[in-house]
């Protein structure tokens, strides 16, 4: 079976769908980790629930932001890991760990991308006025949420759209095209997949 580490920071509820998928059989991979680097964070607690290992983990521990990617390279040795799935982890990944996971790292990213990115996409696409954003799933490169765009499902933002309500009909989509993906990728036949759907 393939394994995976989640990278999270904040609420992990990405993490909890895409453990759920697993447990349940629609996703055949093992978590092999959780990587935190916000101590306190929920998805640490969720961690706990679900029977994950947790390396808790502060950057500001370390003198540079390649000694902190160093420890959590030695961490994941050994693991065997096949796929680094970034799922709210707010820090960009650095050469150290694209160096060593070249074209193995995935992020989930709350918009249509390009457009939006960074921190806040899903406020940043009710300030724009904008009548529809999204969700995408994207290899990691250095960028902040650039590189190849693996999949996106296209959202409508509705007359009196609230962030809350937004927010909550972008998260539905996350939980199930996440896990979706992540099974076609690991265990699909094809090699390059890429699919985009319809406004929902
Ligand atoms: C998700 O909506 C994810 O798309 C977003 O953070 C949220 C994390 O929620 N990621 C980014 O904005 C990356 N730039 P979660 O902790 O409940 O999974």
């Amino acid at each position: 079976m393939k394994k995976i580490a989640v990278f999270a920071s904040g609420s992990g509820s990405n993490f909890q769908a895409i453990a759920v998928a697993a447990q349940a059989g629609t996703l055949n991979v093992e978590i092999s980790l959780l990587v935190c680097d916000k101590p306190g964070a929920f998805a640490v607690d969720r961690a706990e629930m679900l029977g994950i290992p947790a390396l808790v983990i502060s950057p500001k521990s370390y003198a540079s932001k390649a000694a902190y990617e160093t420890e959590i390279l030695q961490k994941l040795a050994g693991l065997e890991i096949d796929m680094i799935v970034l799922a709210g982890y707010m820090r960009l990944i650095g050469p150290t760990l694209l160096g060593a996971y070249e074209g193995k790292i995935l992020n989930i990213h709350p918009s249509l991308l390009p457009a939006f990115p960074g921190k806040d996409a899903i406020g940043q696409a009710l300030a724009a006025g904008v009548t529809k954003t999204g969700v995408t799933i994207h290899f990691v490169d250095e960028g902040m949420d650039t590189g190849p765009i693996i999949a996106s499902t296209a959202v409508k933002i509705a007359p009196g759209e609230t962030k809350e309500t937004l927010q909550k009909k972008i998260q539905r989509i996350e939980h199930s095209l996440y896990p979706e993906v992540l099974e076609q990728l690991l265990n699909g036949e094809e090699e390059a997949v890429q699919w985009e759907k319809s406004v929902h």
